[in-house]
């Protein structure tokens, strides 16, 4: 029950009305019988959403597109993980004061050490936005042997690779590229471990597309793609056929709501509960 005593928390973002985030804590809220609530708010202007939420005292919030990067700039502090992806996704309000981090690479991460290791791989990025960039971040905690970022436009993942080699927590352990679409080798991509879809391609509505052809593409690799909807992409139905491990895109975001749940309540995630909030909300997409 919603009373006086009630914790609020929140997402920020324009568009937010298609997040989950609401759905997944309200349950986990629920099932550990929390007084807590989670809402949604559509903002444009972060600095007074930010500065309204730490004058009614909101307990967290989580930020999302367009305002990750503008958020830094209204908070108190901002974690290592945070600084180095240059993106702030969760808020937490410790007595007056905002502390800022970044959980996208923890979910991101966890979701793939779930279906193997990552230290001494070789890892392919597909694409050089803020996906890749928190996933670069998190692969570089775990000691991978070299990232390649492959992306449209190469001055993006040009930027991704030089800000990796000179930030110190980013030091590659050997080498790590950016490659424009016309080098794209099959086999380059052919002989990674691990591929990490981080572009929007095969999202829908444009289901029928794959960043890559089924033949960069082999047995014995694992294929990661961040794109949750649909939840099978058109990249891991090729991935499956050709004998590859998947992992899907929605259990990033799970495990990274598991983080901020524990953030905002100092308690252990229902992930249970989360995962079933998650799943029936997506399956209505
Ligand atoms: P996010 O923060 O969610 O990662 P983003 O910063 O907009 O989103 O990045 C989207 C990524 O998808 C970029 O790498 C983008 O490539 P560009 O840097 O060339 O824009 C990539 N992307 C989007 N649409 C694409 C398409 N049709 N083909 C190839 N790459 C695409």
């Amino acid at each position: 029950m919603i009373d006086a005593k009630t914790k609020l928390c929140c997402i920020i973002g324009n568009p937010v009305e298609h997040s989950l985030s609401p759905q997944m804590h309200n349950a986990a809220f629920k099932a550990l019988g929390l007084n807590y609530v989670f809402v949604a708010f559509e903002v444009d202007e972060v600095k007074t959403a930010i500065q309204g939420l730490r004058a009614i005292n909101a307990r967290g919030i989580v930020v999302t597109v367009p305002h990750k990067l503008a958020a830094m700039k209204y908070v108190d502090e901002i974690d290592q993980a945070a600084k180095a992806i240059a993106a702030v996704n969760a808020i937490v309000n410790c007595k007056g004061k905002l502390k800022a981090t970044n959980t996208d690479w923890i979910g991101g991460l966890q979701a793939l050490k779930e279906k193997t290791s990552v230290k001494g791989k070789s890892v392919a990025i597909l694409g050089a936005g803020g996906g890749a960039r928190a996933i670069a971040y998190g692969l570089q905690q775990h000691k991978v042997k070299e990232i390649n970022v492959f992306n449209r436009t190469l001055r993006r993942a040009q930027r991704l690779v030089f800000e990796l080699n000179l930030t110190g927590a980013f030091k590659l352990s050997s080498g790590g590229q950016a490659i424009p679409p016309e080098r794209w080798s099959g086999l380059l991509i052919k002989k990674a471990d691990i591929i990490i879809n981080t572009t929007s391609v095969g999202m829908k509505p444009d289901v029928e597309h794959s960043p890559i052809p089924k033949e960069f593409m082999r047995k014995g690799q694992v294929v990661y793609d961040i794109v949750y909807t649909p939840r099978e992409t058109k990249l891991l139905r090729m991935a499956k056929e050709v004998g590859a491990t998947v992992v899907y895109g929605d259990k990033m975001m799970l495990y990274g709501g598991k983080r901020i749940f524990e953030l905002f309540t100092g308690k252990k995630a229902p992930v249970g509960e989360m995962r079933k909030a998650l799943f029936k909300s997506l399956k209505k997409r």
